[in-house]
């Protein structure tokens, strides 16, 4: 992949090739990602694996923002997608405005927003004025309060035929993709065949037309809680642990700087 990701790439990669997307949240890890993804997601995670939060409900527009600018300076081959603060797209004039606001301020290729058939009359209005929006169901973190915890959706048939019909409103409503998280595999299968815009899971199974990490889960940085679905490609934090060690000790033995690394 030499040149810039589209979206009518992304769109005809449905059953043809996995999409691959991670978050990111600042320049130094997007210019790493940026050669080996196709969507860099800056995702409101940032609000427990960078602020440090319990969830990520308290993040603002003016914080996605500038997140999101520093991302775009470096992604330069994927495609980046915007993640939709809690509380800014209650209803459809203040999406827009906020929709609008992501798109003028970061160098964004579409907005992703959290909810299902309830949340398609706003998606239509955000389509309508040219915004591509990813849609974000079954497991839904910006519900975790209202909802009082995380849990998988789709165990029983009532819950799969929700997420269906989530996903086929949304899809009607002009969504270009979705994020399917925290669903029981055959649900995410199911919504992959009778779509026609990529899925992209997270905690969903091999199925859908792509797959999502959040990079701290997936490098090993951030261990307080690990969801069964996470695989650690790295021991992150216990190298950086050893190197930072190594580094004090360094200084404190005034081994470091030695004539190397003196002019
Ligand atoms: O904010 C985020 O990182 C996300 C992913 C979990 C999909 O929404």
């Amino acid at each position: 992949m030499n040149t810039k990701r589209t979206l009518t790439q992304l769109q005809k990669m449905k059953g043809q090739e996995k999409i691959v997307m991670i978050t990111a949240y600042d320049a130094l890890f997007a210019s790493i990602f940026d050669k080996h993804v196709d969507v860099i997601l800056v995702g409101d995670s940032l609000n427990m694996s960078f602020a440090g939060k319990e969830d990520t409900l308290g993040v603002t527009m003016d914080q996605m923002i500038y997140h999101t600018q520093a991302v775009c300076t470096k992604a330069k081959k994927s495609f980046v997608l915007f993640d939709m603060p809690f509380g800014t797209y209650t209803d459809k004039k203040q999406a827009l405005k906020n929709a609008i606001r992501a798109y003028q301020e970061t160098g964004a290729d579409a907005i992703k927003l959290e909810g299902g058939k309830e949340k398609a009359k706003i998606v239509k209005h955000l389509t309508q004025n040219a915004i591509a929006v990813f849609g974000h169901i079954g497991l839904k973190p910006q519900s975790v309060r209202a909802e009082g915890g995380y849990s998988i959706k789709g165990k029983n048939e009532e819950d799969k035929k929700a997420i269906i019909e989530d996903a086929i409103a949304l899809e009607k409503a002009g969504a270009v993709a979705l994020i399917i998280e925290g669903v029981k595999p055959d649900v995410a299968k199911a919504i992959t065949q009778q779509l026609s815009i990529p899925t992209i899971g997270i905690g969903a199974g091999v199925d859908c037309d792509g797959q999502v990490l959040v990079w701290s889960d997936t490098f090993g940085f951030f261990d307080e809680f690990m969801p069964k679905f996470v695989k650690s490609y790295l021991n992150g934090g216990e190298q950086i642990t050893q190197a930072i060690q190594t580094y004090a000790s360094e200084v404190k033995s005034a081994q470091f700087p030695d004539e190397k690394y003196s002019y």
